[in-house]
């Protein structure tokens, strides 16, 4: 191994990632005096929320009459069952003065008539346990999470939080089960940090680009998720990816479903807007996965549109331009440049495309990792880590998530980790020394990457044969033999992994490095993923097994926990929280889902 010279930092607190979630643990915890530090591997406001368009969900009651119960209800009703009750009323009570606070802080949200915060339909959300349709979805017109990130950002350098831009984290730093913080890379200057942390947080988001066609940025590649596989720690609930209905076909933009939410609807090849045979209630405002496969079967049975009947319309033709101009500037922009559409005169092209994942890093409500001990508990807190927005597990989105409780679950739970650490951690405590040798094995696997010259196979050759395989092999309708099809592929993909080659082994600015270490984050998490939707023989959300149509609450009312340890994949369980978290409020007991 090279000698490195590793220069040494010591915060309270250390968050990886300064997205939604990242920023507001980031603003939270420097606000509450902690000495913070942020690491991002792209400047703030270029983290992938920026992307976030329709909006973030809060019984606010701006447009009708609205109570967090409802959210509530709606929230355990949308995620299948799956999603842990504690953690969800948590989320859905804490919406409100979340919000509030993010008004405060001076995020620009689009206004009604009489000054609030205006308020739009989004697919899953209804008022009364089900009976009518709920606007809950606070936005900025189609650029919430813009308006949402430059806030953060802008008030996180106020409370002096120390930011470290284009630093790729490169692992956990584990001593004896605890987390002691993390080794950094900097692209800029090619240096290596150690950063001591009685706290790190990752916030590192989702691994959409395990897949061809998804809507989310080239930086998506779930780096977090990777670290805590690699620290031995297990992921939870891996196989639940959800398909956003509506991104642009060819290039999976997102079209946000508030286009939706503000009258727009899908059609087939005969014209027929057919949610209203999948969904006779909530026709297009149905939650994802009903509508993604609403779509996919239309296409199967040769009503799809285009030239290739691949593919549905979604109009907004017949909205008043006004209305398309002040709500839905965003995504005119896009349908113009990536469909050479005007929104206003003719419909979008959409397919159905990769958008977020439900698993990740199981938590508690507080924000803090949880793992499965040697005595069987489940509920075991990893000293020293927590994990936050999508790299999370909470799990408020169980098996399938609501659109705009994304950016939600970023605030709350953002808000949630910075409450908790000012509670267990006094500001600027020292650090004890570390074992001589702590780095090793983070610096042992990037050296072996870097150096790897003499290999033949191009990352990104390696990258597009993993996307291509999790498109065909996990996709939105699955069978036990596509997937074990899926699982050896894969293996092959890997396999030439071990052969990849890095052009050169500079350390300042090496954009093929930083790419080859995020795709074995994405190897690690696409071998997880597609192992852990062989395991589960249910129907659930977000994961649809043709040869098991139906949810089994008999058997699978329980989350994945997955391990990966070299190329061996184990798989255990850890129980649903049926319970709430305080007497507000019942459980909510499985029921079948009617749309
Ligand atoms: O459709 C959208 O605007 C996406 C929102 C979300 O994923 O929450």
């Amino acid at each position: 191994m090279a000698s490195y010279n590793i220069i040494e930092h010591q915060y309270d607190t250390v968050i990886v990632g300064a997205g939604g979630a990242g920023l507001r643990a980031t603003l939270g915890m420097a606000e509450k005096g902690l000495k913070t530090a942020c690491i991002s591997k792209v400047f703030p406001t270029r983290s992938h929320t920026v992307a976030a368009q329709g909006g973030i969900s809060a019984a606010l009651g701006n447009a009708g009459e609205d109570d967090w119960r409802w959210h509530m209800y709606d929230t355990v009703k949308g995620s299948d069952w799956l999603g842990d009750q504690d953690a969800i009323e948590y989320m859905c009570r804490e919406a409100i003065p979340a919000i509030l606070e993010l008004e405060q802080y001076g995020v620009p949200f689009s206004r009604t008539e009489d000054g609030k915060i205006y308020q739009r339909a989004f697919g899953g959300m209804t008022t009364n346990f089900g009976e009518g349709i709920a606007q809950r979805t606070c936005a900025a017109a189609d650029v919430t999470g813009h308006a949402i990130l430059h806030t953060l950002y802008q008030q996180s350098l106020k409370h002096k939080a120390e930011f470290f831009v284009e630093y790729i984290v490169l692992d956990l730093i584990m001593e004896n089960g605890e987390c002691k913080g993390v080794l950094a890379w900097c692209l800029d200057d090619g240096t290596l940090h150690l950063f001591r942390a009685h706290m790190t947080v990752l916030a590192t988001g989702g691994y959409g680009r395990c897949f061809f066609s998804c809507t989310s940025a080239h930086t998506v590649t779930g780096d977090g998720n990777a670290m805590v596989l690699r620290a031995g720690l297990a992921l939870q609930d891996m196989e639940f990816i959800q398909f956003h209905p509506t991104g642009i076909y060819g290039a999976g933009c997102l079209i946000t479903e508030g286009v939706r939410g503000e009258g727009g609807y899908l059609t087939n090849s005969e014209g027929e807007r057919f949610m209203e045979r999948y969904a006779p209630n909530a026709k297009d405002l149905a939650s994802r996965d009903v509508v993604s496969r609403a779509i996919t079967m239309e296409i199967r049975e040769g009503r799809g549109v285009g030239e290739n009947k691949d593919h549905a319309y979604l109009h907004i033709e017949h909205l008043d331009p006004e209305i398309i101009k002040e709500r839905l500037p965003g995504i005119s922009e896009t349908a113009r440049i990536f469909a050479g559409v005007d929104v206003t005169k003719d419909p979008i092209p959409i397919l159905p495309t990769v958008h977020y994942n439900m698993g990740g890093i199981p938590t508690n409500y507080k924000a803090e990792v949880v793992t499965l001990d040697d005595e069987g508990n489940p509920e075991t807190v990893v000293p020293g880590l927590m994990a936050i927005g999508e790299a999370a597990c909470v799990s408020v989105h169980g098996a399938n998530r609501l659109g705009s409780n994304s950016l939600l679950d970023l605030v709350v739970f953002g808000r949630a980790a910075a409450i908790r650490c000012a509670e267990i951690i006094v500001p600027r405590t020292p650090h004890l020394p570390l074992k001589e040798d702590a780095c090793d094995i983070a610096l042992n696997r990037f050296d072996n990457i870097r150096h790897s010259q003499e290999g033949t196979q191009k990352t990104a050759d390696i990258r597009l044969a993993m996307q291509q395989t999790m498109q065909t092999h996990a996709s939105v309708f699955r069978t036990g033999e596509v997937l074990q099809q899926g699982i050896a592929e894969l293996k092959m993909v890997r396999e030439l992994f071990n052969n990849v080659q890095v052009s050169d082994s500079s350390l300042i600015w090496n954009t093929d490095l930083v790419e080859t270490l995020e795709l074995d984050n994405l190897l690690a998490q696409a071998t997880v993923t597609i192992a852990s939707a062989a395991n589960r023989t249910e129907s659930r959300g977000g994961h649809s097994r043709e040869d098991y149509p139906e949810r089994d609450d008999s058997n699978w009312l329980e989350h994945t926990l997955v391990w990966l340890e070299g190329d061996d994949v184990s798989i255990d369980y850890r129980p649903v929280h049926m319970h709430t978290l305080t007497n507000d409020v019942e459980s909510i007991p499985p029921k079948t889902r009617v749309y």
